[in-house]
C-alpha cells in the first residue's frame, strides 16, 4: 500500500495494543503536531486506526498562588498576627492586626472573608478575636497549593480543595482533549503487507510545468471534507441587530428618535410621572444615586405645576399624595431607571418645543436598575421606549400598535395583563412566549398617561405609552434562554458567535 509519508511514519509508530495521544506520536515521528493530527485523522477515515478522546484536566498556579506559596495565604498570616497580638486571650482592634499582619490593598478583604469561613476567629464590631485552637500548619489550602507548587500529582489533592483554590483564582484549570491512537485490524494488516511511502507532491509550480516534470508526479490527494480551521470575522452583536431592526421598524410606523441623558434629575425621572417621593421605587435600594450636584436649569413653572400635582392633585375633584415633596429630592441626580424620563422631557417642550399633535417618538437606550441578577434580570438592559400623542386615543390603538410592532418579529401571540403604574390609566404589561422553554416572559409595560402626567406638562391631548425590554425581545428571536447569555461579564461567546436572529 503507498500512502503519503507523514501517514507512514504515524502508522509505523502506532501500536496495536497499546493507546498513543497524537503528541507522543508527534515527538517519535518528529513530525510536527498538526501534521502528524492530520495524518491520524486521514487514517482514521481509511480505517487504519481508531482514535479515542479523553477529556484531561491539568492545573496551574496563578501568579498570585505563587506569591502566597512564598508569603502565606493572607488569612494565615491575619491569624498568626492576631494570636501574636493577644487575640486568642481577648480581642483585638482590627486595624493593628491587619498592620502586624503586613497585609495591603485587596488582600486585607481577602485575609477577612477566608479567616471567618475557615473559623480562624471572628470579627465583631471592629475587634478581631482569634480562635486559639485552630491551627493554620495543617490548613487544607495552603497545604495543597504548596503540595501542587512543589509538583504533586493534583489526583492527589482533594477535590474540594482544588474548587476552592479555583474559585480564589489562586489555581487555574486547564481541560484539554487528549487523543489517542490505536491500529486496526486493518491497519495491522496492511503494516505486515508493507506500507511504503508514496512520493507524493502538493502543489504545481511553474518549473514543473516548463519543463514537463507535471506528467509523471503523483499529485496529494486534497480532502475535501477535512475539518478546516474556523475563520471567525467580527460580526455586529445579536442586540445591537435587534436594537436596529426595532430602530428601522419603529422609524417605518412614523416615529421619531428621542435622545437624552442617562444620568438625570429625578424630575424628569420620576416626579413627572406622578410618582409619589416616598414610593418604594425611588428609595436607595432600586435607583443608583450619584453623588454629583443637583440639576440646576428645571423650568420653574414646570416644577410649580408638578408639586402641586403630587400636593393637591389636578382636575375639580383630583387628589394629592398628602405626603411629603421636595425640590432637593427632585433636583438630586440618578442613573435612569427607565427611559420614559425622555418621554417627559419631550412631552414637556423643554427638548424640541412644544409639539402639535399627531405625534410618535421613540428610544432605544439603556437603563440601570438595582435589581437582583437572574436569568431575566440585568442591571443594565435596554428599553424600548415610545409614546404616541393625538386627539383621540384608546386602548385598542395601543394593543393595536403593540401587534404590529412585534408583527415584524414574527410574534403574532403576545399577551396582555392588566397592571398599575402611578403615571399611565389603565395600564398593560405584556407578555410572550419563549420559542424554546414555552414559558410566557414579560417583555413590556405600557399604558395612557394619566392626566396628573399630562396636565402639568401641558399635553392637551392623549398620549399612550410604553417600555418594552430589548433583551426579552432579543430572547424570544434567539432563542436565548437566559438573558446573562446575551450581554455583560457572562455572556456566552459561543452563543453569541453562531446565534441566528429570525425576523
Ligand atoms: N416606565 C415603564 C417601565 O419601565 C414603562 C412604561 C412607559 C409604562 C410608559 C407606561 C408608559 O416599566
Amino acid at each position: 500500500m503507498k500512502l503519503p509519508e507523514p501517514q507512514v511514519a504515524v502508522l509505523n509508530a502506532a501500536s496495536a495494543t497499546e493507546e498513543q495521544p497524537i503528541d507522543r506520536l508527534a515527538e517519535e515521528t518528529g513530525l510536527k503536531p498538526e501534521t502528524a493530527t492530520q495524518a491520524v485523522f486521514e487514517l482514521r477515515d481509511d480505517g487504519l486506526v481508531d482514535v479515542t478522546e479523553t477529556e484531561s484536566v491539568e492545573y496551574e498556579l496563578t501568579e498570585e498562588g505563587r506569591a502566597y506559596v512564598d508569603a502565606g495565604l493572607p488569612e494565615i498570616r491575619l491569624y498568626r498576627a492576631a494570636v501574636e497580638a493577644g487575640a486568642a486571650e481577648e480581642p483585638v482592634q482590627m486595624g493593628r492586626v491587619i498592620g502586624a499582619a503586613e497585609l495591603d490593598g485587596p488582600e486585607v478583604d481577602i485575609a477577612l472573608a477566608n479567616f471567618g469561613r475557615k473559623g480562624y476567629g471572628e470579627i465583631d464590631s471592629g475587634e478581631l478575636a482569634a480562635d486559639g485552637d485552630a491551627d493554620p500548619e495543617s490548613d487544607p489550602e495552603a497545604v495543597a497549593l504548596i503540595a501542587l507548587a512543589g509538583g504533586e500529582d493534583p489526583v492527589d489533592v482533594d477535590d474540594e480543595d482544588l474548587d476552592q483554590l479555583v474559585s480564589r483564582n489562586l489555581l487555574e484549570r486547564h481541560e484539554r482533549t487528549v487523543r489517542s491512537v490505536t491500529l486496526t485490524d486493518a491497519g495491522v494488516t496492511a503494516l505486515m503487507e508493507g506500507v511504503e511511502a508514496a512520493e507524493t507532491v502538493d502543489r504545481l509550480t511553474p518549473e514543473m510545468l516548463t519543463s514537463g516534470e507535471w506528467e509523471d508526479v503523483e499529485f496529494t490527494e486534497y480532502n475535501v471534507e477535512a475539518d478546516a480551521p474556523e475563520v471567525r470575522g467580527g460580526k455586529t452583536h445579536v442586540l445591537r441587530q435587534t436594537a436596529e431592526r426595532v430602530k428601522d421598524v419603529l422609524v417605518g410606523m412614523g416615529f421619531q428618535e428621542m435622545d437624552g441623558p442617562h444620568a438625570d434629575a429625578d424630575f424628569w425621572i420620576n416626579d413627572c410621572l406622578f410618582m409619589p417621593q416616598d414610593h418604594p421605587a425611588r428609595t436607595h435600594w432600586d435607583r443608583f444615586a450619584l453623588d454629583v450636584p443637583p440639576i440646576d436649569d428645571l423650568p420653574e413653572d414646570l416644577v410649580d405645576r408638578v408639586e402641586s400635582a403630587h400636593r393637591e392633585g389636578v382636575g375639580e375633584d383630583g387628589d394629592g399624595y398628602h405626603s411629603p415633596w421636595s425640590e432637593d429630592f427632585a433636583r438630586a441626580i440618578a442613573l435612569r431607571g427607565h427611559t420614559t424620563s425622555l418621554s417627559m422631557r419631550y412631552l414637556s417642550g423643554t427638548q424640541v418645543g412644544d409639539l402639535e399633535p399627531p405625534q410618535r417618538f421613540f428610544s432605544v437606550e439603556k437603563v440601570y436598575r438595582n435589581d437582583t441578577l437572574d436569568a431575566t434580570h440585568l442591571l443594565e438592559f435596554f428599553q424600548i421606549e415610545g409614546w404616541v400623542m393625538a386627539e383621540d386615543l384608546s386602548v385598542r390603538d395601543l394593543m393595536g400598535t403593540f401587534v404590529e410592532f412585534y408583527e415584524q418579529f414574527g410574534i403574532t401571540d403576545i399577551q396582555f395583563k392588566p397592571h398599575y403604574n402611578p403615571y399611565t390609566e389603565p395600564s398593560f404589561e405584556l407578555f410572550g412566549r419563549h420559542p424554546t422553554t414555552g414559558e410566557l416572559i414579560e417583555i413590556g409595560n405600557s399604558g395612557m398617561f394619566r392626566d396628573e402626567v399630562l396636565e402639568p406638562l401641558g399635553v392637551e391631548h392623549d398620549v399612550m405609552a410604553w417600555g418594552l425590554a430589548l433583551e426579552r425581545l432579543a430572547m424570544l428571536t434567539t432563542g436565548a434562554e437566559d438573558i446573562r447569555d446575551l450581554h455583560g461579564t457572562l455572556a456566552d461567546l459561543d452563543f453569541l458567535r453562531g446565534a441566528e436572529v429570525t425576523y
